[in-house]
């Protein structure tokens, strides 16, 4: 029996683990990271084991000051964390006992590894939520201050990546900001769902102990308790929900570097990057390349793929725990990691980037983004959109065809396609046309000013 001695859950084996098993099952190199929320656990677990008389008041005082111990070894650094003993909450428990003896062992009273799991990543994720809804409104704010830099300036808007009707830049980076707006809301939301405390579930079926559940969601930050011990100890939802609006926010976030991407080339020119947030290549002398742009395009598909993998771990299971549950937190860190890494080094790269004015206006000067401004003038005199539609349809084929763009055209040429051209056609501007879109939503600069104000206070509201 001396082999398996080490094992909390020795002892109805007669064999040590097969090393190979043991490095097959470790997760501490990875739950390591759970480890103060694994401690604040235990020591409010300790403490209401005390209060409810389930151990001996000395005892629950001698643990949590043990517990407390733990605590500082882990900001100093010094905790062994130890393979052998598998996971990080047996690495407390056997830490705990090396500390303070054999009471250490009443701690696990009332309790099992897998409510105990689910307790630390639900502690685990509501931090998250908190620091990637600050991720986001960093990000946010680093669209609000390029929009307020550049706030008259103009570009061309895309549709099917061709030119189509003029937009003020600032329009373009709200549109961002409102998509980041929504996944403020979904990680809100899923720290709503996050917040029910498990403890008193034990294994699967609840404890035979007089615990009080109320006690430890108080004491632990919960807003509720799980109503259903076999849910609680299966129930990875919350993983899930943290991982989808992540992959949503990332795809968010890889679509503005898709379009950082293609402002930063010659072909468009719209940005320069700040030399601190871009890199050169090792071959040719003259590339100044959009890395942070491609990679946080590159990582939105791993955030993606540990969505995918979530769901495909949870989709066999039976309830209630299965060890397969254990495969639920890598990918879930990885992409806490990866998310906010991303909006860090994707804001600094936007407050730090300029906007070229001159190539947004050679590209304004050319596709003729005035056309539809051309058929609404037509519009105005009277002829049915449709018709004007046709119109300008037949005076773009006109100008293309001669190289020419409509502002270069005359008054007569006009007229050869509809007798309703009058002189006040020749004043058609990018100006006007962005001025006409005076719309709640549309890319007016009165509306676009007021949208950016509200942004900001939005920001400041709720931070
Ligand atoms: N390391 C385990 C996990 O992450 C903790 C729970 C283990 N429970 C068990 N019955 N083996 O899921």
């Amino acid at each position: 029996m001396e082999k398996t001695r080490h094992k909390l859950w020795g002892g109805r084996f007669n064999k040590p683990t097969d090393r190979s098993v043991e490095a097959f099952t470790a997760s501490i190199t990875f739950d390591r990271r759970l480890a103060p929320y694994d401690v604040a656990g235990s020591i409010a677990h300790a403490r209401m084991l005390g209060r409810q008389g389930i151990i001996p008041s000395q005892d629950a005082q001698a643990i949590m000051a043990g517990l407390q111990t733990i605590q500082k070894e882990l900001e100093e650094g010094t905790f062994p964390f130890r393979e052998e003993y598998e996971d990080i909450h047996m690495n407390v428990e056997v830490r705990l006992r090396e500390h303070i003896g054999d009471v250490a062992g009443k701690l696990h009273t009332a309790r099992s590894r897998n409510d105990q799991v689910a307790l630390d990543v639900r502690l685990f994720l509501k931090d998250k939520c908190m620091e990637t809804i600050d991720g986001l409104t960093g990000m946010q704010g680093a669209l609000c201050e390029l929009a307020e830099k550049n706030i008259d300036a103009i570009i061309p808007g895309y549709t099917h990546l061709q030119r189509a009707q003029p937009v003020l830049l600032a329009h373009h980076l709200l549109a961002y900001f409102n998509m980041f707006e929504r996944d403020k809301g979904r990680f809100k939301d899923c720290m709503i769902r996050a917040d029910e405390m498990p403890l008193g579930s034990g294994a699967l079926a609840g404890v035979p102990y007089p615990v009080d559940r109320e006690f430890l969601a108080k004491e632990l930050g919960f807003s509720r308790i799980t109503l259903n011990s076999m849910d609680a100890v299966s129930d990875r939802d919350f993983i899930v929900e943290y991982q989808s609006a992540a992959a949503i926010a990332m795809v968010h976030l890889s679509r503005m570097a898709e379009d950082v991407i293609l402002w930063s080339s010659s072909e468009f020119g719209f940005l320069e990057l700040d030399d601190s947030y871009a890199t050169g290549s090792s071959i040719m002398p003259q590339k100044k390349n959009p890395d942070v742009a491609e990679l946080a395009r590159g990582k939105s598909g791993r955030v993606v793929g540990n969505l995918m993998s979530i769901l495909t771990i949870l989709k066999g299971l039976p309830l209630t725990y299965n060890r397969d549950l254990q495969e639920d937190k890598e990918g879930l860190f990885d992409t806490v990691d990866t998310l906010l890494s991303s909006l860090y080094v994707f804001s600094g790269m936007l407050t730090t980037a300029s906007f070229k004015a001159d190539a947004a206006k050679e590209a304004l000067s050319r596709g003729y983004l005035l056309a539809t401004d051309v058929a609404d003038y037509l519009t105005a005199k009277g002829l049915p959109f449709r018709e004007a539609h046709e119109v300008v349809g037949n005076l773009v084929g006109y100008a293309a065809k001669r190289g020419e763009e409509l502002s270069e055209l005359t008054l007569d040429e006009y007229r050869q396609f509809s007798s309703l051209f009058a002189d006040d056609i020749l004043g058609l501007s990018v100006e006007a046309s962005i001025a006409a879109r005076d719309v709640v939503g549309g890319t007016a600069p009165r509306q676009v000013r007021k949208s950016l104000s509200e942004a900001k206070q939005l920001l400041e509201r709720e931070p």
